[in-house]
């Protein structure tokens, strides 16, 4: 890939990448500020995008309009809902999805935008693979490829996360993938997405999110690094 956009919803996410760039160079566009620069001799621009799908999606047309983005990392932080995880586990978008789309009243399926060709975005085959791979190295045995379900809500309840678990199969759920992979669909441009588990989306979710959310975001940053080293 010629540049690689390396997107974070909030502060804790990008903010190791950040120390650790070089020749960098600092710009604002819509309300966003990106910073381009050499991470492992790799051409990067790092981005907070500002939690949830609006900002996230915004902030990754801009990235392939005038950064150049033909590759795009997300890394970050989300709620379990696969009961299978634990907090600090990672998932690997194997695909993404917006679980708060919701036409069901006129007969589209939860998370089906109506008259579009796909409302689950693919993950590139082969940014997933390197992520399965450099995750395994760095966590072995505590990683997942499954999908990521993303809306504007918190999730915070114990017969919510069961719903999205039961009704659409999700991994875990946060508040940009679907949304950055979207965008990335509607550009052509290949997209994965890294999250480890600051919680498990349920009543404790807000108490576990404020305890484990920077060891969670340094672990899905660890993946991206090993990732980009090997590309
Ligand atoms: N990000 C981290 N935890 C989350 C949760 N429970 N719901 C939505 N986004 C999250």
């Amino acid at each position: 890939f010629g540049t690689i956009g390396i997107i974070g919803a909030m502060q804790e996410e990008i903010e190791l990448v950040l120390a650790r760039l070089e020749n960098k160079q600092t710009e604002k566009h819509g309300g966003i500020v990106y910073h381009r620069g050499d991470f492992h001799g790799k051409k990067v621009v790092l981005t907070r995008s500002g939690v949830g799908k609006v900002n996230s999606a915004v902030c990754t047309q801009i990235l392939i309009d005038r950064f150049g983005a033909d590759a795009v990392i997300f890394t970050g932080v989300a709620g379990a809902v696969d009961p299978a995880l634990n907090i600090g586990d990672i998932v690997v978008s194997s695909s993404s999805l917006q679980h708060d789309v919701d036409v069901t009243a006129l007969g589209f399926p939860r998370g089906t935008i109506p008259y579009q060709d796909v409302s689950e975005y693919a993950a590139d085959a082969r940014l997933v693979a390197l992520a399965e791979l450099s995750g395994e190295k760095v966590f072995p045995g505590r990683c997942v490829t499954g999908k990521v379900l993303s809306g504007d809500q918190f999730i915070a309840d114990r017969s919510a996360v069961k719903q999205l678990y039961e009704e659409l199969g999700g991994a875990c759920t946060e508040m940009e993938g679907a949304s950055v992979a979207q965008v990335c669909h509607m550009n052509d441009i290949p997209y994965v997405v890294i999250r480890s588990m600051s919680d498990k989306a349920d009543g404790s979710a807000h108490v576990n999110f404020a305890e484990f959310t920077i060891e969670a975001a340094n672990r899905s940053f660890a993946i991206v690094e090993e990732m980009v080293k090997a590309l």
